[in-house]
């Protein structure tokens, strides 16, 4: 089978866990790689084994016959970057956010939709295979009518004044931070397993740092404490490190979310429990082979992550026996596998499997109502 050649841009922290995503699945070959600085990308084009690399993102995709490309830059690059590949013909899977505005993402969802082309949305927690079982068991009725959800997403990586990242800079990050990055990934958790729709809702958020200690040199995602003291400059900040949201559904039940990058012991913790009128399922990121069952009438329950127990669309997601763990790296596999055979018949199927730019579109609908919530104090109706 002819192999699809694919580039990615942006080889930090989550671009190479593209790459090694993509070397697990047959005939696909990254065969290059762009990022800012050229004596970086050299070295990261080594330390990866990639052949071609750039530090000019135009040049890249005139010279290199690419198939896909993957954008795994900070968020403000990412939509001219989607839209001069897509104007090349080359698909795209995207990094959540999309983009940083609203009318961005819609202009990518329209491109998408004009040209054909494949587009996918990195929303790779939706890839863990109990995350697919949670949503065939909501689909067959087994929660019944959905009565609650509340969902968290915690992490400790900015729990310092001294943790510092492109990600606290409004200028490459957008107006939101904590929920435009890890509550983006929640939010379209909690639509897709549960099958509600947000309507309305009412956010309540705190900067708990209003200043950081800014290193005087560039780090990458999570690399941070290895910085010394006086290589800071203290700088104001100004988007949420914390928020709280109250959710309203489309079937006239309610909800409510909690994002934190400065909570103590939480790494990456993704959080979701659905409370519905025959049982209760809670799953959470760190454990995410495990889906704890929560019965009124009999003894609560644990579902280990076994094919063999799963309904058969959700065993698809699973590569591993029961017992042989999965986590993070599988998710990526999972969803590119989706990807890739849309990309075999080159052209968005008219019902992806995979989350697409209008999911992204969505994400940014629904923080742009959050935010606007929390600037007036009141709630919003999307
Ligand atoms: N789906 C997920 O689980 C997940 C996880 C992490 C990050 N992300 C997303 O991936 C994107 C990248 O995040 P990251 O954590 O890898 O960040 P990172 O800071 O680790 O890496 C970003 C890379 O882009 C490069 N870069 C910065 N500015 C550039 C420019 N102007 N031109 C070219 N290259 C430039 C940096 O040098 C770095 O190598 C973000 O949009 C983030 O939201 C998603």
């Amino acid at each position: 089978m002819k192999k699809l050649k694919v580039g990615i841009a942006g080889v930090g922290f989550i671009g190479p866990a593209h790459l090694e995503a993509l070397r697990r699945l047959p005939d696909i070959e990254v065969i290059a790689i762009f990022n800012r600085g050229a004596e970086k990308v050299k070295a990261k084009a080594k330390q990866l084994g990639v052949s071609n690399y750039f530090d000019d993102y135009q040049q890249m995709l005139d010279s290199e016959p690419l198939d896909c490309i993957h954008i795994c830059t900070p968020n403000n690059l990412h939509y001219q970057q989607t839209k001069e590949a897509m104007e090349r013909g080359i698909h795209v899977v995207c990094e959540k956010p999309l983009a940083t505005t609203i009318q961005e993402a819609k202009d990518l969802v329209n491109l998408a939709s004009a040209t054909g082309l494949v587009n996918a949305v990195h929303f790779n927690i939706r890839y863990y295979p109990m995350v697919r079982q949670m949503k065939l068991m909501r689909e067959k009725g087994e929660l019944g009518a959905i009565y609650s959800i509340i969902g968290s997403y915690l992490q400790d990586w900015l729990f310092y004044n001294t943790d510092y990242n492109w990600r606290l800079e409004p200028e490459q990050s957008g107006e939101s931070r904590a929920l435009a990055d890890i509550g983006s990934h929640l939010l379209d958790l909690l639509e897709h397993v549960s099958g509600c729709d947000i309507t309305a809702v009412m956010a309540d958020m705190n900067t708990v740092h209003k200043t950081r200690k800014k290193p005087l040199k560039p780090i990458e995602t999570y690399s941070g404490k290895m910085l010394q003291p006086d290589d800071y400059q203290d700088v104001e900040i100004n988007t949420e490190d914390y928020a709280s949201v109250l959710l309203r559904f489309d079937n006239g039940n309610k909800g409510v979310i909690t994002v934190s990058q400065v909570a103590a012991g939480r790494k990456n913790r993704l959080s979701l429990e659905i409370a519905g009128s025959n049982k209760t399922i809670g799953w959470t990121s760190e454990s995410p082979n495990e889906l704890w069952m929560g019965e009124r009438d009999q003894a609560n329950g644990v579902l280990l992550r076994d094919p063999s127990l799963f309904h058969p669309e959700a065993a698809k997601l699973v590569s591993y026996p029961g017992g042989h763990n999965e986590g993070f790296p599988d998710t990526s596999k999972q969803l590119f596998k989706e990807v890739y055979a849309a990309i075999r018949q080159g052209m968005q199927p008219e019902k992806p499997t995979y989350p697409t730019f209008e999911d992204g579109l969505r994400e940014l609908i629904l923080n742009e109502a959050i935010l606007k919530s929390a600037k007036q104090q009141r709630w919003i109706e999307l």
